[in-house]
């Protein structure tokens, strides 16, 4: 395992090489999505250039070794976050797979005054599934608040926890607003106590943490693999085994099912229920060589560098008049939010881009969220394991000029 260098680390990042707007780019919106490394760019190409074919169902030498380099993607993704190639689902990404759960295993389980519990820091990929298999089940949604410093109201959420209806908890392992890394394995241990299944969207935490599922013990988990350096439109949902083969398929078609007849169908069972249809095998093959890729970095080193990175921002924009940051809990992953009193995030953010500075602002998928820090609208610089200092340097200077210019 190397040492952690993010100036050699983002030599592998073709992208970042390239201007915005004319001047060098610095990217800091890494939580919308990550830039990808040479070698993935590669694994798909080489795919394409040498591999391609349909995957379950050629006896020809091709879609063999299709086969063989989709199995181990999942075999990697199952061994990076510590469970079994049969317990890992490809779809498209975090909110298919969240959708897949509310659908084929919430509503199979969720009667009429059954709680579904949220918080009020999710994606809205993590709450507009939950309302829709509410809707379809009689179930009531519970959120749990947030307190001021942006950290998860841990009385609440035992309280919500403790009622005797209460049957789901679906909850973001880290923010990607406020950057918060939620204690999940506190709570999936309390909820598990209440007989509550756990569900944890990982969007945000397979990119800065090194997550070990047997570890955290939830019953699903969800990431999207362009978030973790690897392609858009593949991503996963992890379901404990126990649960695979009641689970209700999620859509029909080729590839899931076992026998079909007019009269009736039986359904593949495992992971392959849930894989209607020809999948994302090249994104699959990018996810894999994603997380070869990551197994040379260390992850304690990159959030010990991502912590610093925030650490020196914040340092530089001591006595910036008006900044407000949204999240100041000390664990958190390196995501900046912010807001600026009497300046609208789109006019700053615009400002940023002729500096080739690229950061997010708006709602972030999370108007909920919103509401309760009383904005419409926020800035969020997020961190990477390629950011450098010098990129914290040209955005604090950057915001700094930008502000005079709109306060
Ligand atoms: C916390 C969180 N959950 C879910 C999602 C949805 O991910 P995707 O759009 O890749 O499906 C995101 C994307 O920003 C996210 O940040």
């Amino acid at each position: 395992m190397q040492s952690f260098d993010s100036y050699s680390i983002r030599q592998d990042f073709p992208v970042l090489t390239r201007t915005n707007r004319g001047k060098p780019l610095v990217y800091l919106d890494n939580a919308a999505t990550s830039q990808k490394p040479q070698c993935v760019i590669d694994a798909v190409a080489h795919y394409y250039a040498n591999t391609n074919s349909n995957v379950h169902r050629g006896v020809y030498e091709l879609a063999e070794q299709a086969e063989v380099l989709y199995q181990n993607a999942r075999d990697n993704v199952a061994e990076w976050l510590n469970v079994s190639s049969d317990e890992i689902i490809f779809t498209r990404g975090a909110t298919e797979s969240l959708n897949l759960i509310a659908q084929s295993y919430a509503r199979t389980i969720l009667n009429e005054g059954d709680v579904i519990i949220l918080s009020e820091m999710e994606h809205h990929a993590n709450i507009v599934p939950w309302q829709m298999v509410a809707e379809q089940t009689g179930a009531i949604i519970e959120v749990a608040p947030i307190l001021d410093d942006g950290s998860l109201d841990r009385e609440k959420l035992s309280e919500l926890l403790s009622l005797p209806e209460a049957k789901l908890l679906s909850l973001c392992h880290v923010s990607n607003v406020l950057g918060t890394v939620n204690p999940v394995k506190e709570v999936t241990k309390e909820a598990h106590k209440n007989h509550v299944k756990v569900v944890l969207d990982g969007a945000q935490s397979v990119p800065h943490l090194k997550v070990d599922l047997r570890n955290l013990d939830c019953d699903f988990f969800v990431f999207s693999g362009h978030k973790l350096f690897a392609p858009m439109g593949v991503g996963i949902a992890f379901a404990k085994k126990e649960y695979l083969n009641d689970m209700d398929p999620y859509q029909g078609g080729g590839d899931m099912i076992d026998q079909v007849n007019f009269s009736k169908t039986t359904y593949a069972k495992g992971v392959q229920r849930f894989e209607a249809g020809t999948p994302n095998v090249a994104g699959a093959i990018g996810l894999g060589e994603a997380i070869r890729y990551l197994k040379d970095i260390n992850f304690q080193h990159a959030d010990e560098h991502e912590k610093k990175l925030l650490h020196l921002l914040r340092e530089q924009l001591q006595g910036l008049d008006g900044l407000v940051e949204h999240g100041t809990t000390d664990d958190k992953a390196g995501v900046f939010c912010f807001s600026i009193d009497g300046v609208h995030p789109h006019d700053l953010a615009t400002l940023l881009d002729a500096e080739g500075i690229a950061i997010r602002t708006g709602h972030h998928c999370c108007q909920p969220l919103m509401q309760r820090l009383g904005h419409e609208s926020t800035a969020r610089a997020s961190f990477s394991i390629y950011n450098t200092l010098e990129d914290v340097h040209i955005f604090a200077n950057a915001l700094k000029r930008v502000v005079k210019i709109l306060a």
